[in-house]
């Protein structure tokens, strides 16, 4: 399975993505991720990323595409990965183009998990994270049992620099911008499927799986 999950701020990615990594054992690559990483390591890469995530813009592209063709590259992909959050515009999309054609790699499909944008601000907003192993809870949705504290390893929960309600709309505005249009050029390659994100996550997890094995 080769899946590119995408989908505006707050719809649900990292949310499916991890319940596809129980279902079909294959890695996670969320550009987002990466960058987050990058910045708790302080390298270089970390410095630039983090000025551009906490504006709510894109990190450039030549930076992205690089750290996502190295990733591409490593034996774990070749079976198969679940891309979150990667490409975000048409430059990085033609980039995925070369580098899988390169590595001989076909999408088995797009799966755009869509959420009017009236949802995304309080998912973003209540969204909590495990320090230690990066579960990802809600305040509301999906709260922990105890508070602050994770179910699966019991480390502290933490909320993201970017989710606050002004960096929210940044991010949304980037997103319709930017990468929307993204959705006609998938729609164009023929691999392009639509789930409705706004339902619970466990629907929108029975959706997505069908629509990778329909
Ligand atoms: P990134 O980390 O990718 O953030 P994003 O795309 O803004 O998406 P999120 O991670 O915020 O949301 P998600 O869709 O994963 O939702 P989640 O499952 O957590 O990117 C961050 C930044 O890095 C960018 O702004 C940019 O600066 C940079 N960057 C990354 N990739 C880049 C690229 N390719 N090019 C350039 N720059 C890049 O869910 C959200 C919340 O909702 C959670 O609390 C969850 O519990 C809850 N929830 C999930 N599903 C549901 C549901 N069905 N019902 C109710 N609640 C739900
Ligand atoms: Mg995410």
């Amino acid at each position: 399975m080769y899946i590119l999950l995408m989908g505006p701020p707050g719809a649900g990615k990292g949310t499916q993505a991890a319940n596809l990594v129980n279902k079909f054992v294959i890695p996670h690559i969320s550009t987002g991720d990466m960058f987050r990483a990058a910045v708790k390591e302080g390298t270089e890469l970390g410095k630039q990323a983090k000025a551009c995530m906490d504006a709510g813009k894109l990190v450039p592209d030549e930076i992205t595409i690089g750290i996502v063709r190295q990733r591409l590259a490593k034996p774990d992909c070749a079976k198969g990965f679940i891309l979150d959050g990667f490409p975000r515009t048409v430059e990085q999309a033609d980039a995925l183009d070369k580098i899988l054609a390169e590595l001989q790699i076909k999408l088995t499909r797009v799966v755009d998990i869509s959420v009017p944008s009236a949802l995304l601000i309080e998912r973003a907003v209540g969204r909590r994270i495990c320090k230690q192993c990066g579960a990802t809870y809600h305040v509301r949705f999906n709260p922990t049992q105890k508070d602050g504290i994770c179910d699966v390893c019991g480390g502290e929960t933490y909320q993201r620099a970017d989710d606050s309600e002004a960096t929210m709309k940044n991010r949304l505005s980037v997103y319709e911008a930017q990468t929307k249009p993204l959705i006609d050029y998938y729609q164009n390659a023929g691999v392009y499927t639509a789930v409705d994100g706004s339902q619970a996550i466990d629907k929108v997890f029975n959706d997505v799986i069908n629509c990778l094995q329909g």
